[in-house]
């Protein structure tokens, strides 16, 4: 069973995967499955910049391909930053489509210094969220 530590080594080694010519910049994430598997994704860049895939949602999308719906946590890894960044907005809102409230985030260089916090912490008020969970029209 993957504990959350192990889930930041497994970031930090899909970031060796990173097609980043452009940036420079390499990211891998690695998404907690409900039953205990481990999905990893990785930044992938265009020369067009703006088709550009984050990590966190390159991992996503190969959870979902695969048939995974319910994820308990995710870490990401950007060793090249020497501060923790976080994931930008649009990857929050996907995430968000998926990811409960109270599931765990951890990003960060390594896992020692990486920000753990929740995805209601990352994406706040997510009203439309609440209203489909609880099943009420919209
Ligand atoms: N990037 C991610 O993959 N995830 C993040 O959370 C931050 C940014 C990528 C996009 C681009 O390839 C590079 O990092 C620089 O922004």
């Amino acid at each position: 069973m993957t504990d959350e530590s192990s889930l930041f080594g497994a970031a930090l080694k899909a970031a060796e995967n990173s097609y980043s010519p452009y940036s420079k910049f390499r990211v891998g994430a690695a998404i907690l499955c409900a039953d205990g598997s481990v999905v990893t994704g990785t930044n992938v860049e265009n020369r067009s910049f703006g088709l550009t895939i984050c990590a966190e949602r390159s991992a996503l999308v190969k959870a979902i391909s695969q048939g995974k719906r319910d994820f308990s946590a995710i870490a990401i890894a950007t060793p090249d930053a020497a501060y923790p960044v976080s994931p930008c907005g649009a990857c929050r809102q996907v995430l968000s489509e998926f990811f409960p409230p109270e599931a765990s985030v951890r990003f960060g260089n390594s896992e020692t210094s990486c920000v753990k916090t929740t995805m209601a912490s990352l994406f706040p008020f997510d009203a439309l969220h609440e209203l489909a969970r609880e099943g009420k029209e919209l």
